[in-house]
């Protein structure tokens, strides 16, 4: 493995996110490439790699290298390995997964680290993800709101998602056999609004679009002015990446430090990506 302890991580010149060069995943990861890649995850938010070619078992050996994996209880599951979740939109289905922005699993007590995502297939054109960078977000606030955030928690829950009644089934958008078991979306959680990161050190914003339904305490209506004040302020584009995927490109991210947004501009072609999660800790301020 020594030959695969050399590498470069080069910030994207975005908002958020890196580079990582000079490492074939396929090898498997030393603990000190371990450790600098997570050490990275923390700085960036999100680490990019082109050109690999990982097998599912290379893709699970190199997620468990960060903790132990979350089996997705929504996704539909890779044919033989239930560790990976499918994300994928067929050339005849509109809906895709993910398309508005999010922070994977922040209704569950002890959000997942992050996921690592590995394109199969992908659009001759779009398909892109963007990505945004919570440390920044949190940052370019006034002192008087960060202070008043400070002293905050917010709500987050699946059932809206992933439910019976979820929002997408109400607004007629179908995911087919992509998503399943809504019996199991019970999943409510109170997280601070700001948080320190867990491996950074740094303060982040923690609530997003996807998940958060109301500053805890207050009611909805009360909560939009200002949840739909702080989205407008992380998604603008300063805190932003554009990631352009090709088969074997990787996005790792850290759910705790980032938004991701699958970009729904490629009907009429398949998207196959296998996403991988891996099992986090309990956040706070
Ligand atoms: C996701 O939200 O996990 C999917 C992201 C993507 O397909 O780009």
């Amino acid at each position: 493995m020594v030959q695969n302890t050399r590498f470069e991580v080069r910030s994207s010149g975005g908002g958020v996110g890196a580079f990582v060069e000079g490492l074939d995943l396929s090898l498997g990861v030393s603990d000190d490439a371990r450790d600098m890649l997570r050490a990275a995850l923390g700085d960036h938010g999100v680490l990019f790699f082109r050109g690999q070619d990982l097998s599912p078992e290379a893709h699970l050996a190199f997620a468990e290298r960060f903790g132990a994996i979350n089996v997705n209880r929504f996704f539909k599951a890779v044919d033989g390995h239930p560790g990976i979740a499918e994300v994928r939109k067929e050339p005849d289905q509109q809906a895709n997964i993910g398309g508005g922005w999010h922070t994977d699993h922040s209704y569950d007590e002890a959000p997942a680290l992050g996921s690592i995502l590995v394109a199969r297939e992908t659009p001759a054109s779009g398909g892109d993800t963007l990505f945004a960078n919570m440390y920044t977000a949190y940052e370019t606030l006034s002192d008087g709101l960060k202070a008043t955030l400070d002293g905050l928690s917010a709500v987050h829950s699946s059932r809206h998602v992933f439910g019976a009644n979820s929002r997408h089934k109400q607004e007629g958008r179908d995911f087919g056999d992509r998503f399943g078991n809504e019996a199991a979306a019970t999943q409510d959680a109170v997280h601070p609004i700001v948080i320190r990161h867990p491996i950074s050190g740094r303060k982040a914003l923690y609530v997003n679009p996807g998940f958060t339904l109301r500053v805890d305490g207050w009611t909805e209506a009360e909560s939009a002015p200002l949840l739909g004040m702080l989205y407008a302020h992380a998604a603008r584009p300063e805190h932003t990446y554009r990631f352009q995927w090709a088969p074997g490109s990787i996005a790792f991210w850290d759910n705790r430090a980032t938004w991701h947004y699958a970009v729904n501009d490629y009907h009429g072609a398949r998207r196959l990506m296998h996403r991988i999660t891996i099992e986090g800790e309990r956040v706070a301020a």
